[in-house]
């Protein structure tokens, strides 16, 4: 990754529930930012020194501020914990923003399935649209209940509430949103889902009979929560024969870069196909978005994807 960063500074930090936190990040000394288009995330440096991507949930076209909300996560590698020790003025190493999550402007319509934190890039295209007076769209968000529920108080307003449908779960898998009745008939719509590794696969899985380029994810932001149960396991470069553990609060991405290599990549989070690596030897459990199935019997993304066996052998 290029170390290309400009450090913006922390203009205002809200809470938006008790594990989710707002951060309006401005230019230090007030140019404007740049447009950056609905979708788009940009990677920081956290105050822990790990990389994170957050997608820009604010007004795109706003040059003033950009907006972006940050899960607490307890159980993760201590990125977004961190960044939680942020204060007001300080300034946070920032790269360009980068779009992997694009919107097709000229959609029929469009339909958003987001869960929890994973609203952000999702806020940041229905912003857009109501922008261009468009309102041919409908949000099915899905989260815990009203008090974890980020950005509630705007979807609640009546200029958004027609377009939204926020549920519950209550904690309870039983009662999570029914997808099917949204998805059975297939009507034309662009799909986007932001959300938990099980959300996304929920609308994967309702979603096989709809045009394939219809269907769009996302995971920043969703979650750490790959890193939990993770094994240890030992990594191989075949070229050199060196061999590095990987352990478990770490990717094979992280434990590459420490040791010095460069190993190309964007989002971190399994959607962006940059960090895709060959393997030799070794079994995969596979964590991507982005993979084929023909792909995976030789393929691995090395930022979230793990070995199932002792050892992994690259072809690196
Ligand atoms: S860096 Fe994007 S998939 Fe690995």
């Amino acid at each position: 990754m290029n170390d290309d960063y400009q450090n913006l500074r922390i203009a205002k930090k809200q809470a938006l529930t008790p594990d989710v936190v707002m951060f309006d990040l401005v230019h230090p000394e007030g140019a404007p930012l740049p447009v950056f288009t609905p979708g788009a995330h940009i990677t920081v440096k956290t105050p822990k020194g790990l990389h994170r991507s957050y997608s820009l949930c604010g007004e795109p076209l706003d040059t003033q501020r950009w907006l972006i909300a940050v899960k607490r996560e307890t159980t993760g590698r201590g990125g977004s914990l961190s960044m939680f020790d942020l204060l007001e003025g300080e300034v946070l190493p920032t790269k360009p923003w980068l779009n992997q999550f694009e919107l097709n402007e000229n959609a029929k319509s469009y339909l958003f399935v987001a869960g929890g934190i994973g609203i952000t890039p999702i806020l940041s295209m229905m912003r857009h649209l109501m922008s261009q007076g468009k309102s041919n769209f409908h949000l099915f968000y899905c989260t815990r209940d009203e008090l974890n529920t980020p950005f509630m108080d705007l979807l609640s307003t009546p200029e958004w509430s027609a377009m939204v449908t926020i549920h519950h779960d209550h904690g309870d898998p039983s009662q999570s949103l029914d997808l099917w009745p949204i998805f059975e008939s297939p009507n034309g719509a662009d799909v986007y889902c932001c959300g938990p590794k099980g959300l996304m696969e929920s609308v994967q899985d309702m979603t096989g009979h709809w045009p394939s380029e219809c269907i769009h994810f996302e995971s920043f932001g969703a979650s750490d929560q790959q890193f939990v149960l993770n094994t240890p396991f030992e990594v191989v470069l075949n070229a050199s024969a060196q061999q590095f553990h990987v352990p478990e609060h770490s990717s094979i991405l992280d434990v590459l870069r420490a040791e010095g290599y460069s190993i190309k990549s964007s989002c971190e989070s399994g959607t962006c196909g940059s960090c895709k690596t060959r393997f030799i030897s070794g079994e995969v459990e596979h964590r991507d978005f982005v993979l084929l199935e023909e792909e995976k019997a030789d393929h691995i993304m090395v930022c979230v994807s793990r070995a199932k066996s002792p050892t992994l052998v690259l072809d690196l």
